[in-house]
């Protein structure tokens, strides 16, 4: 049994975790302008390959995705598993709100796929697939994160563990929250294709 302290510590460490962002950093490092002015103005991949760097895009995943990973782990090896789904959803509050960017941060995508990976690796391939099959398909990064988001609980369920279903659909409604304005614009027909600048 893991104590409240414990628990609250590594709920503090993933949001820290995750609210480092590193589309924001990469992009400033790289000179690439702010993310804030630039096509969704989000902070995420999606949004850096829209500065035309594909390999910042690349970077930003990458590592978006390793700060949802390595908060699940790290609370894995030295509290268990409940801190490890504590610290999982704790590091997708930090890339969606990040206190140090007045709360204005991503759409979680890249941290879910890490966190996922990190927590139940079948799952999290499972995800990155149709994410992958999805954004291919339409060429929409949004829909591709709305169809990981929405299969993802079928993959617990599926692929288990039956214990991170919870936390399965709490993660995908927050994906599906975050993407509102999005799935406005997949309704109109106007939501922008990988790459394109809009
Ligand atoms: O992961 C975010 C993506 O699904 C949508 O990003 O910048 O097009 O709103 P964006």
């Amino acid at each position: 049994e893991t104590s409240a302290i414990s628990l609250i510590l590594w709920a503090l460490a993933g949001y820290g975790l995750g609210s480092i962002s590193f589309g924001l950093i990469l992009a400033r490092l790289m000179n690439l302008g702010d993310l804030r002015t630039i096509g969704s103005g989000n902070t995420g991949a999606t949004n850096v390959l829209r500065t035309g760097s594909k390999s910042a895009a690349a970077l930003t995943l990458l590592l978006d995705a390793a700060k949802g990973a390595a908060a699940v782990l790290l609370a894995r090896v030295f509290a268990g598993e409940d801190a490890a789904q504590l610290a999982g959803l704790a590091a997708f509050f930090g890339h969606c709100w990040p206190v140090w960017a007045r709360f204005r941060g991503g759409k979680g995508v890249a941290t879910f796929l890490g966190l996922w990976l990190a927590l139940a690796w079948p799952v999290g391939v499972a995800c990155c697939l149709t994410w992958a099959a999805t954004a291919a398909l339409t060429r929409i990064s949004s829909a591709g994160a709305l169809g990981a988001a929405a299969a993802s609980i079928v993959w617990v369920l599926v692929l288990g563990p039956i214990n991170a279903l919870v936390l399965a659909v709490v993660l995908a409604a927050l994906v599906f929250w975050r993407h509102s304005a999005n799935i406005a614009r997949l309704r109109d027909g106007t939501e922008p294709r990988i790459g394109q600048r809009d």
